[in-house]
């Protein structure tokens, strides 16, 4: 695990809850995929923009277990942007040192975008400046519910006992298992709501709420949401110090 930020007003984990990009499509009497392909430009800029600001871990949430739900061409045109951005994007995120990795249940993911998931990790698994993760085929209940099976397989087959089982013992077998637990989780778009995303590792995470929709987050929107983390009190249950 990577060591705290000296300065405690930068969150050293950012999570982003990457919601409006549906809408922003619609009120430009788009279809939603082009709201996709803003939303891309968006990550690129708020991945640089978080370098500025400090920011060593970036959870993106890119594709839920739920959004497959969504009409065939809508998931689609988004498994396809994925694969053409790894394309596009990979010699621009080795060049300026950052790591990319992948978050999620790959077993229900194509031959496909499995192939560009490899390739996206292993070219850039030397970058130290910032780890974006992308959550993709993510969601919390599905990424618990497959933790509880593997420890109880465990169990079963005597390897891990029950008394031995702790939260940070959780904690170490959740896809999330590199990376500290998030310090800021960002929701643009306007709605309230988590959809599933991070719910074990945000026990204490700050949440920042904006209407904003993801197209048009960029970097003055992360610094707002960054300074907003920055005046929060986090007392993780106990009293201030005096
Ligand atoms: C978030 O934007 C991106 C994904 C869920 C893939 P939406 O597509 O949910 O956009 P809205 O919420 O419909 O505007
Ligand atoms: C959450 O957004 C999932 C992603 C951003 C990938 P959704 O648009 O799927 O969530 P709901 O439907 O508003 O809860
Ligand atoms: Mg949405």
């Amino acid at each position: 695990m990577a060591k705290q930020n000296i300065d405690k007003k930068i969150p050293q984990h950012v999570a982003i809850i990457m919601d409006g990009n549906g809408r922003w499509a619609q009120q430009r009497g788009m279809e939603r995929p082009e709201g996709h392909i803003a939303g891309v430009e968006a990550v690129r800029r708020v991945l640089k923009a978080a370098v500025v600001e400090g920011v060593k871990y970036l959870t993106l949430y890119t594709f839920s277990t739920e959004n497959w739900g969504r009409p065939k061409e809508e998931v689609e045109a988004i498994m396809e942007l994925f694969c053409k951005s790894v394309v596009a994007e990979t010699p621009e995120l080795k060049s300026q040192g950052v790591r990319a990795k992948i978050m999620g249940d790959r077993s229900a993911l194509s031959e496909k975008v499995n192939h560009y998931i490899d390739r996206i990790e292993s070219e850039t698994a030397d970058g130290e400046r910032i780890t974006p993760i992308f959550a993709l085929n993510y969601s919390s209940r599905h990424e618990i519910t497959e933790t509880f099976k593997q420890m109880a397989q465990r169990v079963a087959e005597g390897k891990l006992a029950p008394e031995s089982i702790t939260s940070e013992v959780i904690s170490q077998n959740l896809y999330s298992c590199d990376y500290p637990d998030p310090d800021l989780v960002i929701r643009t778009g306007g709605e309230y709501r988590l959809s599933n995303f991070l719910m074990w590792q945000s026990a204490y995470s700050e949440l920042y709420f904006t209407p904003t929709l993801w197209p048009d987050f960029d970097k003055e929107s992360l610094h707002e949401a960054i300074e907003a983390y920055a005046g929060r009190n986090r007392r993780y249950g106990l009293v201030e110090a005096k």
